[in-house]
C-alpha cells in the first residue's frame, strides 16, 4: 500500500507520519507538506531515513503539481492532514484558509478521482482529517455528535467545514471511497507554540505573561496528540467507507483551569514556589466570535471500532511539559523566525 498524508510535518501530521512509518514498515508513506510556518521536519528526524518514508515538498493549492503526482505515485490512499489550523491567523487572513483549506482539498480530491475512475480496486480510501470546530459552539450542556448540524464561526471553522462538506460530495456524486473524522482540541509534543498549551509552556519557562482571552471560562476537550494518531489509525483500517467519527477524550476543561494545572506542573518541574506560575496570568481582550464550549462523545469510535485514550489529562500534560522543557532547540527554533529556511537548506543538504 503506498499512501500519501498531506501535512506530515506539522503537529498532529508527524505524529501520524511516525506512527504510520514505524507501525507498517511494509506500507509506502509520502509526505506531502508545503513546510509553511507551520511545517517543520525537525519534528521527524527519527524516522526520516526509514526505507518505507519518502518527503515531498508541495503545495496543495497548486491544482497541476497535485494532478502530475497522482499519475505520478499511483497512491493506494490518502489520509489529508495539511491546513491552516490557528483561529487566529483565519481571523486576520481569511482567504488564505479559504486556499489550503477548500481550494487544497478539492485538488486533492480531484486527483484521487481519477485514481479511482481508473482502477476502482487500486485506490482505496481519501481519509479527511477534521475538526469539532464545524460544529459551532455547545452551551453548558450537551455533546457534539456525528448526527450534530454544523455551524461554523470562525474563518477556520467554516474552511473546515466547507472541506467537510466537498469530502462528502465526492463520495455521493463520484462515488470517491471517504472516511472523515472530527476531532477535539490536540495538545503534545511539536505543537506549534502560538496555541494555548505550549503558548503557555513557553511563556511560563520565560517568566512572560500567560495571556488568557476574556475571562477563561471558554471549554475545550483536550486529547493528546498520539491518542489522535491511534485514533486516525483505527478509523483508517477499521472504518466503513462513507462513514464520519467523531475523535475525542471525554475531558472537558475551562481554560483557566487548564492553565492553572500546568503552572501547577511547571512550579515543580522549574523547582519554582507553589504558586509562583499562576502570577502570570493575565485576562486579555477576548477572541472575536470565541465558541463558548466544545464536547465531544465519541462513543461511535468506542462501540464501533474499540478505540479509547491511552492517557490522562495529567499524565498526557507532565509528558507534554517535559518533552518542551528537553527540547529547548526545537522551540528556540520556532520561537526565532527563520527556521523554515533553516530546515530546508538542512533537507536539501540530505
Ligand atoms: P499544523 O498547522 O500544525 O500543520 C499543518 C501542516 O500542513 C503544516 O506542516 C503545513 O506546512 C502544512 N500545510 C499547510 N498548508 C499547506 C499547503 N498549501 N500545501 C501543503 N502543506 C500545507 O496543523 P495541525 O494542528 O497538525 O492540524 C492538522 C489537521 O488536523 C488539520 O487539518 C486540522 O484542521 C485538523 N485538526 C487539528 C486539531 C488541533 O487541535 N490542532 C484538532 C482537530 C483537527
Ligand atoms: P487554541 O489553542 O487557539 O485552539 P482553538 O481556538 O482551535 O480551540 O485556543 C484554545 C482556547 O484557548 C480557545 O478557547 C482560545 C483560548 N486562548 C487563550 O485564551 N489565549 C491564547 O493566547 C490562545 C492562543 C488561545
Amino acid at each position: 500500500m503506498k499512501v500519501l498524508i498531506t501535512g506530515g510535518a506539522g503537529f498532529i501530521g508527524s505524529h501520524v507520519v511516525r506512527l504510520f512509518v514505524n507501525k507498517y514498515p511494509n506500507y509506502t508513506i509520502h509526505n506531502l507538506d508545503n513546510l509553511t510556518y507551520a511545517g517543520n521536519l525537525a519534528n521527524l528526524t527519527d524516522i526520516e531515513k526509514k526505507p518505507n518514508y519518502k518527503f515531498v515538498k508541495g503545495d496543495i493549492v497548486d491544482a497541476a503539481f497535485i494532478s502530475e503526482l497522482f499519475t505520478k505515485e499511483n497512491y493506494n490512499a490518502v489520509v489529508h492532514l495539511a491546513a491552516e489550523s490557528h483561529v487566529d491567523r483565519s481571523i486576520t487572513n481569511p482567504l488564505e484558509f479559504v486556499m489550503t483549506n477548500v481550494i487544497g482539498t478539492v485538488n486533492l480530491l480531484n486527483a484521487a478521482k481519477e485514481l479511482y475512475k481508473k482502477d476502482a480496486t487500486s485506490f482505496k480510501k481519501f481519509y479527511h482529517v477534521s475538526t469539532d470546530e464545524v460544529y459551532g459552539a455547545l452551551g453548558d450542556t450537551g455533546m457534539f455528535t456525528e448526527e450534530t448540524s454544523y455551524d461554523p464561526h470562525s474563518p477556520y471553522s467554516a474552511s473546515k467545514a466547507s472541506s467537510d462538506h466537498f469530502v462528502r460530495a465526492y463520495h455521493d456524486t463520484y462515488g470517491l471511497p471517504i472516511v472523515i473524522s472530527n476531532c477535539s482540541n490536540n495538545y503534545g509534543p511539536n505543537h506549534f507554540p502560538e496555541k494555548l498549551i505550549p503558548l503557555c509552556i513557553n511563556n511560563i519557562k520565560n517568566n512572560k505573561p500567560l495571556p488568557i482571552y476574556g475571562k477563561g471560562e471558554n471549554v475545550r476537550d483536550w486529547l493528546f496528540v498520539e491518542d489522535h494518531a491511534t485514533a486516525i489509525d483505527t478509523i483508517f483500517h477499521k472504518a466503513k467507507l462513507g462513514s464520519t467519527y467523531n475523535i475525542g477524550g471525554h475531558n472537558e476543561w475551562t481554560n483557566i483551569d487548564v492553565i492553572r494545572l500546568l503552572c501547577r506542573i511547571m512550579d515543580k518541574k522549574l523547582n519554582r514556589e507553589t504558586g509562583a506560575n499562576e502570577k502570570l496570568i493575565t485576562f486579555v481582550k477576548d477572541r472575536a466570535g470565541h465558541d463558548l464550549r466544545y464536547a465531544i462523545d465519541a462513543s461511535k469510535l468506542k462501540n464501533d471500532l474499540g478505540w479509547v485514550p491511552s492517557v490522562t489529562f495529567e499524565q498526557g500534560l507532565d509528558l507534554t511539559v517535559d518533552w518542551y522543557l528537553h527540547n529547548e532547540e526545537w522551540l528556540s527554533n520556532v520561537t526565532s523566525g527563520n527556521y523554515t529556511h533553516y530546515y530546508e537548506e538542512q533537507y536539501a543538504k540530505r
